[in-house]
């Protein structure tokens, strides 16, 4: 493999690791022979993942791990500090939605329980910046290291009902692009953030809305596809590609930008 794309060795921490994307990214990291960090909230399914993780590699570790509790990723990254020795990259996979922060269509704004909202708000915006504070003081110290965070298609475009979590999503990108400046403008050039926005991967979290039983689209699972040029929704494996990019040499003057993978969906207005 070209040296460019080559993160053998590299120690690399993922929040959320047991869940589709993110859990996926992290197997697959370690397929490429990094060492993974499996965080997520629940020590049994940490567990779990891990053990099956180490059917790919023996390079993966799990901790419970909390995104919310600053107290606790402290603890968690001395603890990996004091194992590796450093820290290369976070994947601030951990992230999600929250049915009260959602406008269904028989309801309105003025419907929004804000307790969710704020939820919401909280697990996706402060779940990504408290990691990134934390791992990314490492990184200072290190002058190396790459966050990667995970925005979504609803960061940029309207998509109707899911509100608390399009504004937490824009969030996200803000502050992939505030930290990206400042770290590159205060500890140079080798410290990087970045995003990516995948489009509709179908997952635990919203498979009912978008498919049915028989595996046939919703009304909302067709209005995804006819605004997807590709005209199909992504595999989970189609975003491993680009996460390992932005963690890797190959990306090394990229800071800041949060990188599509969406089937065009972004791009395409509809007509
Ligand atoms: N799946 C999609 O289509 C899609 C689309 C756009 C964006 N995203 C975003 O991509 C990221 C990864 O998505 P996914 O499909 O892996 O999600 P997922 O719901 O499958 O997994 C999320 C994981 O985060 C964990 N988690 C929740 N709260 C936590 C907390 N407070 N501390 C630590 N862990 C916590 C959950 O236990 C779960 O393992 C999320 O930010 C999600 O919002 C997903």
């Amino acid at each position: 493999m070209s040296s460019l794309f080559n993160i053998k060795g590299k120690v690399i921490a993922v929040t959320g690791a047991t869940g589709a994307l993110a859990g996926g990214t992290a197997k697959y990291l370690l397929s490429e022979g990094a060492t993974v960090i499996f965080l997520s909230r629940n020590l049994e399914k940490v567990n779990a993942t891990v053990e099956s993780a180490r059917t790919i590699s023996e390079q993966a570790y799990g901790y419970a791990c909390d995104v919310l509790d600053e107290a606790r990723i402290r603890e968690v990254k001395d603890d990996i500090i004091a194992q590796f020795g450093r820290i290369d990259a976070l994947v601030n996979g951990a992230g999600g939605n929250m049915p009260g922060a959602t406008i269904s269509p028989d309801k309105t704004v003025f419907d929004l329980a804000i307790s969710d909202y704020d939820s919401v708000m909280d697990l996706n915006l402060k779940g990504t910046l408290l990691p990134s504070l934390v791992f990314g003081e490492e990184m200072v110290k290190q002058k190396a290291g790459s966050i990667v965070n995970f925005s979504s298609m609803s960061s940029e475009q309207v998509i109707t009902r899911v509100l608390g979590y399009s504004n937490a999503k824009a969030a996200v990108d803000n502050l992939t692009r505030w930290m990206a400046t400042d770290f590159a403008q205060k500890f140079g050039d080798k410290i990087r953030v970045n995003a990516v926005a995948p489009g509709f991967f179908i997952g635990d979290q919203n498979r009912k809305l978008l498919t049915n039983e028989d595996g046939s689209y919703t009304e909302r699972g067709q209005q995804v596809i006819s605004n997807t040029p590709m005209g199909r929704f992504g595999e989970a494996n189609e975003i491993y590609g680009a996460i390992h990019y932005l963690l890797c040499e190959a990306s090394r003057f990229v800071t800041g930008t949060t990188l599509n993978v969406d089937g065009g969906f972004s791009v395409y207005s509809g007509v």
